[in-house]
């Protein structure tokens, strides 16, 4: 697996190192705050999630929910359905989606508004890495919600740290562009996160 990589570009201290500072905002902005619910967005922010969490020193909730836009190839198809929901209600509580890219931005658009819908009292949005030259939906956060990135990514496709290509290394401890010979020759795949 390591060797399908071929290039890293974030580090596992480099990331370690950014997750304690978008922590330390976090803690700064949510402390005094009722409870938020912190929202993985299955499954790729599962990793990031987990790190992230841990870091904080605030009392929060943890739901998941999955949207399904890309199959198991690599092409949005620009219109996801939430296909789990959460478990928690969301009215009146604070809700921070974590997610582990932002690309064309259409998951977390859905997402937001979503959550907007169910009452949340405020959404922000929390991603790890964050695609700008890719976007193709703007969303805004709601209340006072506010948007934090751990890295502005260039545009590769990466794997690594929750993010896969056709399901496999996301467990790899950092984050890395994937040799082309990797995805080459696979129907439909045209590597775009
Ligand atoms: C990826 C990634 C984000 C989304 C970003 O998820 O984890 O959730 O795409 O792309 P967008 O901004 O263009 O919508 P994917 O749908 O591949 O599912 P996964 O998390 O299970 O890999
Ligand atoms: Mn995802
Ligand atoms: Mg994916």
């Amino acid at each position: 697996m390591e060797g399908d990589i071929e290039r890293v570009l974030w580090s596992e201290d480099q990331i370690s190192n950014r997750i304690c500072e978008l922590a330390a905002q976090l803690n700064v902005d949510f402390m005094a705050a009722t409870p938020p619910i912190f929202v993985g967005v299955a499954t790729g922010a599962a990793v990031f999630l987990a790190d992230l969490v841990r870091r904080l020193s605030f009392p929060v909730y943890i739901d998941f929910v999955r949207v399904g836009s890309y199959g198991f190839g690599t092409q949005s198809n620009g219109s996801p359905t939430i296909t789990s929901d959460l478990k928690l209600d969301v009215s009146g509580k604070h809700v921070v989606l974590v997610e582990d890219i932002v690309d064309t931005g259409n998951t977390i658009a859905r997402l937001v508004s979503h959550l907007e819908s169910k009452g949340a009292s405020s959404v922000s949005v929390c991603t790890f890495l964050d695609k700008p030259s890719r976007r193709k939906t703007t969303f805004d956060m709601v209340g006072k919600g506010k948007f934090y990135r751990g890295f502005e990514c260039p545009d590769y496709f990466v794997v690594g740290y929750g993010m896969d290509f056709a399901e496999l290394y996301r467990n790899l401890p950092y984050v890395g562009v994937l040799k082309p010979e990797c995805y080459r020759g696979i129907a439909g795949n045209q590597p775009q996160n």
